[in-house]
């Protein structure tokens, strides 16, 4: 209440908020203290790690996994519980994480060690050969009769090898008391190395199987316990939330996602508790917000032919690729591709599931055509087209 009687809007929002506890503790980054149903792989990156404690460079790791199984959660969860438990040990370990989407370079990753080591190298303007020498330098110096074992995390690698080689798992693994634990989406991530860098990381892998149901209603448990206040949450809401996730191959950020975005629209409905379908109005949500991001991310002349092709369903034409080559034209006038180029772009589009093509016979001597198709809401497509060219 305020002085003169009036009560302060924060107030009442706040007073009508029944639904969550603490809501940082669904977000992507937090760490939980337990990872429910990754006991073996944590331990086996122990069984790896614990090395370090006797002095021994670890081997190099390798995990895989699709998207949401975990991977990141427990590389950082061996980190700080080796860190933890060899806080008050004669030893000298250090363990840097690096997410290879922030550090996209050999040169960069290397700067950036240097820099968390404490030395001080620019993130440009030296010779990779400079970076790598003062990188290597600091493990010919002892500490306290000891020298460094550097323990280095590259998250989403993949993305790495592709832009920069594989230099970077080369010079890593050709420095002493260096050991690399690498984080892949992929299988064959292997193919992106060559075969002399294979031998030098010489690596330990570790699968992450995707979660079943029953598992991310575990995951879901323990996390619901410290977002949710106590009885708000109704019983069928859990067990929902990992059925769904489970078909999306078992990624618990999802279900994560799910469940937060349940407890935002249920909060937002003013409702005292988190209700079955605050989910499925969750899941449009969460589904809807991915096409926006999918579309903004697309380059100017795929927006401009998806503009196109919209303008013609508007019109109820069937769309042909040649009519949509002449729609595509009006549309981007000066600056637009050739035709060839339209087909490289109604490809992509097909892949992320925007438009479809079937490929239609007219009748005898008449050859074959094309017929495009949008699969998106067309007022969803418009408003976000608007705002995206
Ligand atoms: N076993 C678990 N127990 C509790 N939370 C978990 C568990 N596994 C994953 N999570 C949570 O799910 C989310 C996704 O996990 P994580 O980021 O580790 O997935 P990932 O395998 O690295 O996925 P990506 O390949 O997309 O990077 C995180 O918020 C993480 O805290
Ligand atoms: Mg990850």
């Amino acid at each position: 209440m305020t002085k003169d009687g009036e009560i302060n809007i924060f107030e009442t929002v706040q007073k009508n908020n029944f639904i969550f506890k603490d809501k940082n503790s669904l977000k992507h980054l937090f760490l939980p203290k337990r990872l429910l149903h990754r006991e073996d792989q944590v331990t086996q990156i122990a069984r790896y790690w614990v090395d370090a404690l006797n002095d021994v460079t670890p081997s190099n790791i390798t995990i895989y996994g699709k998207t949401g199984t975990g991977k990141t959660a427990s590389a950082k969860f061996a980190r700080s519980q080796l860190l933890e438990y060899s806080a008050d040990q004669n030893v000298f370990i250090k363990i840097e994480y690096v997410r290879c989407t922030d550090y996209s370079t050999e040169y960069q990753v290397i700067a950036h060690l240097c820099q968390k080591l404490g030395r001080d190298v620019p993130y440009r303007g030296w010779t990779k050969a400079e970076v790598i020498n003062t990188f290597r330098d600091i493990f010919r110096t002892n500490i306290h009769g000891k020298k460094l074992i550097l323990i280095v995390i590259l998250d989403e690698i993949d993305i790495l090898l592709n832009k920069d080689g594989d230099g970077i798992l080369y010079t890593l693994t050709r420095t002493d008391n260096v050991s690399v634990l690498s984080i892949s989406n992929f299988l064959d991530f292997k193919a992106l190395i060559k075969s002399r860098v294979t031998s030098s990381l010489n690596d330990k892998e570790i699968v992450f199987p995707p979660y079943g149901a029953n598992q991310l209603t575990d995951i879901l448990n323990e996390r619901a316990k410290l977002a949710f206040n106590e009885g708000v949450v109704e019983s069928d809401v859990i067990p929902l939330c990992s059925a769904m996730a489970a078909k999306e191959e078992g990624d618990a950020r999802f279900a994560l996602d799910l469940l937060r975005t349940s407890g935002d629209i249920a909060e937002e409905q003013g409702s005292e508790t988190l209700k079955s379908e605050h989910v499925r109005l969750a899941k449009d949500r969460i589904e809807h917000n991915k096409f926006v991001d999918v579309i903004k991310s697309l380059p100017i002349q795929q927006l401009r032919l998806l503009e196109a092709i919209l303008n013609l369903t508007n019109k109820k034409e069937e769309i042909t690729s040649g009519k949509l080559y002449e729609a595509y034209t009006d549309v981007s006038k000066k600056d637009a591709v050739t035709y060839r180029r339209i087909f490289d772009f109604i490809n992509d589009l097909e892949l992320l599931g925007i438009i479809s093509t079937n490929t239609i016979s007219r009748g005898r001597g008449k050859g074959r055509t094309n017929i495009i198709k949008l699969q998106c809401d067309e007022d969803l497509l418009e408003s976000t087209l608007l705002q995206s060219i």
